[in-house]
């Protein structure tokens, strides 16, 4: 039986690893487990740098966007000797699990020190572009869905007042996942995603169409990880009769108060996750299939590429005539 739990948020924060936080602790407490917290992600682990996590003190956190844990991009814990440091810090500290919350890199890096630790390792998807192997949603999409929503709605007001095109460039540096459901539900004209390359004619096609048939004004959600918006605005401009603009998103959707969906997620992936780690299950994920909170394959989960359901930018782009 498990004594000790650690926990660390690992690559870029997403709005509801605080609740996750918060859960895994209070529910290894009601377990009768010890749970440390290890701060700045990776680097946690290869500095020993730790500390006691117990109810009162992840308390009034639920609410709050970013990690009280800190994270960050850890390229020296891929360097040689940076896993059997991680694992060596593991063993000083008696940790029996650790929950790994964080996106598909963070699931490779307990991938990895899993292979040279004992310790159990579970991992937690916390991400907004919702990109992760075996998990209909992560922690933290819900809300950077919303936060987009909400600005790009704003920015609707303006277009239709200017009759001005607006390209809103969301996150996604690889995915479209965040783009495609943000482009929904704004009503977006066109959806610009990686997974579907489209040429900048086509693009203005639609646009100019969409002129014809009495739309003076339009929003096309673009991931970033499409391509070059800035370009593609001038092109657009240049090649078709609208004033074309550009607003990127940005980090904004890193933060801010997790939606109650997000706060929902985190708190029963981290019971789940928990709760394996006392069966003494590790190697293992949690994640959300088909409605019901399941556990899969941690290895099976970092090393394949989730799909992106193309038939909804099919149904998106009914919804734009
Ligand atoms: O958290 C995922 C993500 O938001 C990507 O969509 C984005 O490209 C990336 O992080 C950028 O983050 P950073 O600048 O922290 O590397």
């Amino acid at each position: 039986m498990a004594k000790t739990i650690g926990i660390v948020t690992s690559g870029g924060d997403a709005p509801g690893m605080n609740a996750a936080i918060r859960a895994v602790t209070r529910v290894g407490h009601s377990m009768g487990l010890q749970v440390v917290g290890f701060e700045r992600g990776w680097d946690g682990l290869l500095s020993n740098c730790c500390k006691k996590l117990t109810p009162r003190n992840v308390g009034g956190i639920i609410q709050l966007g970013g990690t009280m844990l800190h994270t960050l991009r850890c390229p020296a814990f891929e360097q040689p000797g940076g896993t059997e440091t991680g694992a060596e810090t593991l063993r000083i500290n008696d940790v029996d699990g650790l929950v790994v919350i964080g996106g598909d890199g963070s699931f490779r890096g307990a991938l990895e020190l899993g292979k040279k630790s004992d310790t159990l390792m579970v991992g937690v998807p916390a991400t907004i572009d919702n990109d992760v192997y075996g998990t209909d949603e992560t922690i933290g999409f819900d809300t950077a869905v919303n936060t987009a929503v909400n600005i790009i709605d704003k920015i609707r007001d303006t277009a239709i007042s200017h009759e001005r095109v607006f390209i809103v460039e969301v996150m996604g540096r690889k995915r479209g996942f965040l783009a495609l459901e943000v482009g929904m539900c704004v009503g977006a004209e066109v959806i610009l995603i990686p997974e579907n390359p489209m040429r900048t004619e086509d693009i203005c096609t639609i646009m100019d169409d969409n002129a014809r048939k009495g739309k003076r004004a339009g929003i096309i959600v673009a991931a970033e990880g499409f391509g070059d918006s800035s370009k593609l605005a001038q092109e657009m401009q240049r090649q078709t009769e609208f004033e074309v603009r550009l607003s990127i998103v940005g980090y904004a959707q890193r933060g801010g108060s997790p939606t109650a969906r997000s706060r929902l997620l985190a708190s029963l992936f981290a019971e789940r996750a928990v709760e394996l780690i006392c069966e003494g299950k590790g190697n293992m994920a949690v994640g959300l299939q088909k409605g019901a909170i399941t556990s899969f394959d941690l290895e099976k989960s970092a090393t394949n590429k989730k799909v992106l359901d193309l038939r909804l930018l099919k149904v998106a782009e009914m919804l734009a005539i």
